[in-house]
């Protein structure tokens, strides 16, 4: 059994929070993600160490969605149990988010964007929960059949019914983002964030994404901010036989983890080092140097990795001679 859990007193003196776009919401910089290491399969007391130590240095902000796991469904479970023992008592200081958007249940209603799908998975992902509503419902990818107004009208629905606080999109390229956040505004429930991914190895969203966000006053978060590991210390000297590569049905493996990325990860270690940072530090405040950034939102498999993450916010700013360094590193 575990102890019961009291919260630090001082959890909100390191971390920062900015606001999400012309939002009146503000995020901690680094918000901790529960895609990986919180499934049915997984060790919930390690989750329940995770979320406590961040929650302890100030991130207040738990992203999940309806498939993570695995089992599908299963992530927002264990967060149900973590939350019902260690974190009701701090409801109204923690921003949780989860979205509908990818195949969840069979049948033609079980994914996508329609109407049906998104209200009916949302009631689920709040029994899963145990939560009367949730602060952010996202749509979680672009639904190239439904039209864009039923979706963003079903986001707009949840909010009304008390449901969601907040309504994102995730994974909508600039375009796609601009025609939402009109929608969403004429619906008169604003778009109040972006979920996609960024980091040094993919940088799509420059300069469209930034700048479209910024325009429209949507905010952005940036998923896999250290590339599901790789942007780290994690590879430097081998495959440690814990990584996330070597897990089954994941994004990351051991075939990504090539010489060419591993020269490059040398590199950027050299010049994180000589900020005075790990290489994770300096990938996050990487991504979180664009005035368009919200928050760089990251995975865990330990107490330290949340340790190491949070303490990137003690040097966010970066030299014109270190981004261009960073360009050499990776161009090489
Ligand atoms: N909207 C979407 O479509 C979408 C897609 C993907 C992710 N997301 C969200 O974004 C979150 C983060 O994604 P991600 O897990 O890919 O992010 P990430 O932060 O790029 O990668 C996380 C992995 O990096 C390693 N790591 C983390 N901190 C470390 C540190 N300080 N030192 C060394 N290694 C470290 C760990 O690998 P090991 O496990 O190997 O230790 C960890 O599992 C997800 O949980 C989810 O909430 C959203």
């Amino acid at each position: 059994m575990h102890d019961p859990y009291s919260a630090a007193g001082l959890r909100y003196d390191t971390m920062h929070y900015r606001r999400s776009g012309r939002s009146g919401l503000k995020l901690p910089l680094i918000a901790l993600g529960l895609w990986h290491n919180f499934g049915g399969v997984d060790r919930l007391e390690n989750g329940r160490a995770m979320m406590r130590r961040a929650f302890d240095l100030g991130i207040n902000h738990f992203d999940l969605a309806n498939n993570y796991g695995p089992p599908p469904g299963s992530a927002e479970e264990s967060f149900g149990q973590i939350f019902r023992h260690d974190f009701r008592p701090y409801r109204d200081e923690l921003i949780i988010s989860t979205k509908a958007g990818y195949a969840m249940w069979p049948g033609p209603y079980g994914e996508w964007g329609s109407r049906k799908y998104l209200i009916a998975s949302l009631d689920q992902s709040l029994r899963r929960m145990g939560l009367d509503y949730v602060d952010i419902f996202y749509h979680h990818r672009p639904d190239p059949d439904t039209p864009l107004e039923e979706t963003m009208s079903a986001l707009d629905q949840v909010v009304r019914q008390g449901k969601a606080l907040y309504v994102g999109i995730s994974n909508y390229d600039a375009e796609e983002t601009r025609r939402a956040a009109r929608i969403l505004r004429e619906l008169g429930t604003p778009c109040l964030i972006n979920q996609v991914v960024y980091n040094m190895f993919d940088r799509w969203v420059e300069p469209a994404l930034l700048d479209t966000a910024a325009a429209e006053g949507v905010g952005l978060i940036f998923f896999s901010p250290l590339a599901q590991g790789l942007l780290t210390n994690r590879y430097l000297d081998g495959m440690p036989s814990d990584s996330r590569a070597l897990k089954s049905g994941v994004f990351l493996r051991p075939e990504h983890i090539t010489e060419s990325a591993l020269a490059r990860i040398r590199q950027l270690n050299v010049i994180a080092q000589a900020r005075g940072q790990t290489l994770a530090q300096m990938a996050l405040a990487w991504v979180l140097r664009h005035p368009a950034a919200t928050a760089a939102l990251i995975g865990t498999s330990s107490v330290q990795q949340v340790e190491d993450c949070a303490a990137a916010v003690r040097k966010l700013d970066f030299s014109a001679e270190e981004l261009a360094a960073i360009n050499t590193a990776l161009a090489e």
